[in-house]
Parts: C-alpha cells; structure tokens; sequence
C-alpha cells in the first residue's frame, strides 16, 4: 500500500480512509509506515497481545513435564516444543512494535492483569499424556485458527504467522505420536492418553472464542480482513478434523455441548490456574531483570543501541 505511505498531511482523512479500505478490498497487505485508522490499530494491537501473552503464558503447563519426561528423546522434543513457544512470542511481540505499542507497555499490562491470555492456559497438566493432548489438541486448535491468519491485511502479523504455522504443526505432530505411543501401550497408559483427551477436548473448543452471536469483535475484524472466518466456523473445521484423527488414535471425543459459564468463569479469572500462571509469569520477568539489564549495557557499550 505504498501510494499513501508518507506526505499524508496534504491528503485529506476521507481520501486515506478510502485509500486504506482499497488496499484492504485488493487483498494488499498494510505495513507498518501506511496510514491506518486508529481503530484498525488498537484491535491489532489487542489481538497481537493477547496472542503474543499465550505464546508465553502456554510455555509453563508443558515445562511442568521436562523434568519427568519418560525418556531423552521425549525430553530433548518436549524442550524444542516449549523453547518454540517463546520464540513465537518474540515474534509477535516485535510485530507489535511495528504499531506504536512497546514489549515492556504489553508485559506490564499482562503482569497488571489488564491483558488477557488464551484461557486453555488456565487448565493444570496432571499427567504426562496431557503433554500429548495439548500438542495434538491445543496446537491443533491453534493452527486452525492461525493458518487464515498468514494472509491477515497486516503485514508483519501476517509474516510472524507463517513462520509460527510451520512450527505448530510440528508441535501437533509430536503430540499425536505422544499420544499414539500411549494408547497402543499398556491398558494404564491407554487410559491416561484417554483422560487427557476427555480433559482437554472441552477447553480446546473453547480457544475459538465465543459463538459468533456474542463474539463482539469478530465482524469488524472480519471487515479489516484480520480475521477470515467466524469462531464457530472455524471451531466446526477443528471438530471436523479431529474426529478421523481420534478414530486412527484409538481413542475417542466426548459428546455433548461445550459449557460456556465454565469458559466464562475462566475468562473472569476462576479458572484452576489463573493465579499461578500470572504469579509464575510475574517472577520469570523480575528474576530476568538482570538479563534485560546486561543486555542494554552490553548494546550501550557496543554502540547498538537499545536492543529490541
Ligand atoms: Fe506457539
Ligand atoms: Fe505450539
């Protein structure tokens, strides 16, 4: 979108209103120095955030199992997978900046409560086939709804997301091997990678957010062509996925309907981990001040400026 990127002081708002919607009607992608309504940029903003804030957030459930993974194999893969995680998001965080809004603004504001995360973060891992279920499930979740976001209208999120697509699908795989390996074991391991699945399947429906009649943001976001299908699209794609993928497990998916005062109850704060997590994250970032610290010091000495 590089016809209205710079000398918009004598371009009138309507006429870069205009230029925008065109871009965005053309399937061009908006970049970081083009002009963009302020509304497009605070929904990116708090889209990106809440994105970048899983990304870390979902590290620690699955870091609970490093040090009990069965084998070196299992541990070396578990490590990869969690390390991916905060290498998305660093990603996305640096995609946030491009619009404005700082690393140290986002964290504050997830520290202060004031930011939310993906809520299948609030769910306790209590066996090692919930390892399983999370990289079969969760990440499976998250690459249905994240695959449409490579071709969202901004540009550095659209970027960040292809990349962090082909890292989630090697999260998915490693967790239906996982849990392959269970359920052909012994009857007690088939039984755990069952109960992970039973656990898991609810909350990983819920990751697509509320049904569309009460997802507030959807419609606009779908306007901007951020998002490119509604939640219970979407949610309908992952149900018709992971049936077939069940049957080839051996294991089977609960029936019934998703409880929404659960997934309400979660987002307010009451979920079984809210507390933990966020103290857990609030510690990990005073116990890495020194790094952030050296870091800038470092840079300093060498001329580099502030690192990012
Ligand atoms: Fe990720
Ligand atoms: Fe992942």
């Amino acid at each position: 979108m590089a016809t209205v990127a710079y000398g918009t002081d004598r371009t009138d708002e309507a006429a870069r209103q205009a230029a925008f919607d065109a871009a965005v009607a053309a399937d061009e992608r908006i970049e970081p120095r083009d002009w963009m309504p302020d509304a497009y940029r605070a929904s990116l903003v708090r889209q990106m955030a809440q994105h970048a804030h899983s990304e870390i957030i979902g590290m620690q459930p699955e870091a609970n199992w490093i040090t009990r993974a069965p084998s070196l194999r299992r541990k070396a893969i578990l490590m990869a997978k969690v390390q991916d995680e905060a290498g998305h998001g660093l990603y996305l965080y640096s995609a946030a900046e491009t619009l404005g809004t700082s690393r140290e603004e986002l964290l504050d504001k997830l520290h202060a409560g004031r930011q939310r995360y993906s809520s299948i973060f609030n769910y306790p891992t209590l066996t090692w086939a919930d390892v399983g279920a999370i990289g079969w499930l969760v990440d499976g979740a998250a690459i249905t709804n994240q695959v449409p976001l490579c071709r969202c209208s901004y540009g550095p999120y659209a970027r960040a997301m292809v990349r962090i697509c082909k890292e989630e699908s090697f999260h998915q795989r490693q967790g239906y091997e996982l849990l392959l390996a269970l359920s052909r074991g012994t009857p007690a391991q088939h039984a755990m990678a069952q109960d992970a699945v039973d656990r898991w399947w609810w909350p990983s429906l819920m990751m697509f957010g509320p049904p569309d009649e009460e997802s507030g943001h959807s419609a606009q976001s779908m306007a901007w062509k951020i998002k490119r299908h509604s939640n219970d699209e979407l949610r309908r794609r992952f149900i018709e996925i992971s049936g077939p993928q069940a049957d080839a497990l051996g294991l089977t998916l609960p029936t019934g309907e998703i409880d929404w005062d659960e997934f309400k109850e979660v987002l307010k704060g009451n979920g079984p981990c809210n507390e933990q997590r966020i103290a857990q994250r609030r510690r990990a970032h005073e116990e890495g001040a020194w790094v952030r610290d050296a870091a800038v010091a470092y840079a300093a000495k060498h001329g580099e400026g502030k690192p990012s």
